[in-house]
């Protein structure tokens, strides 16, 4: 038993970017790379009234999609707090809406028996005590402001604060997300590191955090999971020769906030072929939507979320619980498996018959999950090639994204 074995059995989860970027809706770098005069962007927050949101909605397509966590931004590298900080004035409960969405969204996902994850930006765009070449003034001007020692113990004060806050009002945090990916203090302690981690743990023992701090790169530490992002690794992932948790994050389409000009979404096949591809590689996959301002998910992720579910009801159970698997999958296929059976993602309709590698006299029956029908075996025809490990089969009515369970004798 380690604290990890829910996340590694669930295999899906949700991440929602969500603040005041939803209302400009360029994405939640906007701060940084356009061009905003002082003040302006933080006066969004005059405006922010999310009248639409409802988690319980959220939820329910997360759920029914086959997610069973969720990571939600708590502060982006905006600063503005989406929870009722006690530290600062830049939040959400002092906006028009006047409550704490934060707050919300954990009761909601939480009754629908989601586990509940924190995302929580390192930097600090807005604070005196933070800089690098990242900074909206590095990005836009070429400066960069020198950080008083004072600013900078303020600052480190408040993330810790900020950090504590969430992990002691909003009742059992079961993931933290601590973000930053930058190359720019990969040479120092900029967070500092331990006294953070002292704090989770010691209010949330069985909590899990990423290993974003570990950017630190002078000494690796351990962490309860590593975050990949925006691509399916090709093997299970290891830290210093031993395989870790992790999961990696992606959009939908080419944004992580909210973007109304974006309406690159990719296909469902990307996405169940990317989940699978994670599952088949021991890791989770945690899929974006950003809401818009007024609290809603932009109808093409609702889209996916359905067919999502559509495809997860009935190939689940290739997913939950499942890892990778030793044998080697067909041309355009991918493993996962679960005790004795194989579950063949197919990523493209099939040319015709399908040649396994490695099963010949090991298979006990093979079911196309999406209908139920059962897949023929071929062993009277088109065999002169094969090698004698191969077993050809015909899976006549399968298209991309089905699953072929294969049930391996058990011998
Ligand atoms: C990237 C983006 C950041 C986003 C993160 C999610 O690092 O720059 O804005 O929150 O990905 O992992």
């Amino acid at each position: 038993m380690s604290k990890a074995d829910w996340f590694v059995d669930a295999r899906f989860g949700l991440f929602i970017h969500w603040g005041l970027y939803a209302i400009p809706a360029k994405g939640e770098w906007t701060y940084a790379r356009d061009a905003w005069t002082p003040g302006e962007y933080e006066s969004l927050m005059n405006k922010f009234n999310p009248v639409d949101f409802d988690p319980a909605k959220w939820a329910k397509l997360a759920k029914a999609a086959g997610m069973k966590y969720v990571v939600f931004t708590t502060r982006h590298h905006d600063g503005f707090c989406m929870f009722d900080s006690h530290y600062v004035d830049y939040k959400i409960t002092n906006t028009p809406y006047g409550k704490d969405v934060t707050r919300l969204f954990v009761d909601a996902f939480r009754a629908e028996g989601m586990r509940i994850g924190f995302y929580h930006s390192l930097p600090d765009w807005t604070h005196p005590g933070w800089s690098d070449q990242e900074s909206p003034e590095y990005i836009q001007r070429k400066e960069m402001h020198e950080v008083k020692p004072e600013d900078r113990i303020a600052y480190l004060d408040l993330l810790n604060n900020h950090v504590e806050q969430l992990m002691t009002e909003y009742g059992k945090i079961d993931l933290l997300f601590l973000d930053y990916t930058s190359q720019y203090k990969a040479h120092e302690d900029y967070y500092d590191r331990e006294r953070l981690l002292s704090t989770i743990y010691k209010h949330q023992p069985d909590i899990l955090v990423d290993d974003r701090l570990s950017y630190y790169k002078e000494d690796v530490r351990d962490f309860d999971y590593y975050t990949p992002e925006i691509c399916v690794p090709n093997q299970p992932q290891k830290v210093k020769g031993k395989e870790v948790v992790w999961e990696t994050c992606c959009t939908m389409n080419d944004h992580w906030g909210y973007c109304n000009t974006d309406f690159n979404y990719k296909p469902l096949c990307t996405l169940t072929g990317g989940l699978m591809g994670c599952v088949a590689r021991n890791g989770n996959l945690l899929l974006n939507i950003g809401p818009d301002e007024k609290g809603n998910f932009p109808e093409m992720s609702i889209k996916r979320l359905e067919e999502l579910a559509e495809w997860y009801a009935a190939h689940g159970e290739a997913v939950v619980g499942a890892g990778n698997s030793a044998y080697t999958p067909p041309f355009a296929g991918c493993y996962t498996q679960k005790g004795n059976d194989l579950y063949l993602y197919l990523l493209q309709q099939p040319m015709g018959d399908v040649i396994l590698p490695e099963l010949k006299g090991k298979i006990e029956e093979i079911t196309l999950l999406r209908t139920g029908e059962s897949v023929g075996i071929v062993n009277d025809w088109g065999f002169e090639l094969l090698l004698e490990s191969e077993q050809r089969i015909r899976p006549s009515m399968a298209v991309a994204g089905d699953v072929l369970k294969i049930r391996l004798r058990s011998n």
